[in-house]
């Protein structure tokens, strides 16, 4: 049993920093996090993750990563049973693509509750219009969750 598990969707590795980075911070906080790069549904679900954390950035017009869309396409098919598992979503985007900012956070985000997970925190958008360093700027929202977190034990 995996007290939290992190997956990214990233085309060009700044969700994946950031995954790796909350993995670090997760850690450091006194967690068991670990992050799961281009993970299959498989390997995820042998892990028993208590706790999702999902750290994806949007592609294309509104597209959902390769890497992550592979997992919620099993996800979709098999619907675990991760009813009442807390979840939280961090999004980075670029708010230039305008409706389409940070689609594939609230895509995953949406499938994710509809399987039953329950949100701690309100998803976290990182705009690469705003900032060049999102890893660090997630800090003080990995904090709350790390405290969140830490809480349900
Ligand atoms: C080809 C391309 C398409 C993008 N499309 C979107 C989009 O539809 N919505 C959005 O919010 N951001 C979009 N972005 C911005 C990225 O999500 C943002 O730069 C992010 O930090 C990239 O993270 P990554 O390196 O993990 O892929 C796009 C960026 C590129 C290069």
């Amino acid at each position: 049993m995996l007290e939290v598990a992190i997956v990214s969707g990233s085309a060009f590795g700044a969700a994946e920093e950031v995954a790796r980075h909350a993995e670090a911070q997760l850690c450091a906080a006194g967690l068991e996090a670990r992050h799961l790069p281009r993970t299959g549904l498989d390997a995820l679900l042998a892990l028993d993750p208590q706790a999702l954390l999902v750290v994806t950035s949007t592609t294309g017009m509104g597209e959902v990563p390769d890497d992550l869309q592979a997992l919620l396409d099993e996800i979709d098919g098999v619907q675990p049973d991760w009813r009442g598992r807390p979840l939280a979503v961090i999004g980075l985007g670029d708010s230039c693509y305008g409706e389409n900012f940070c689609a594939a956070a609230l895509q995953a985000h949406m499938q994710l509750l509809a399987l039953g997970m329950r949100d701690l925190l309100s998803q976290l958008q990182l705009d690469a219009s705003e900032t060049v360093t999102p890893a660090e700027d997630a800090e003080p929202w990995l904090e709350r969750l790390a405290v969140q977190l830490l809480a349900l034990r």
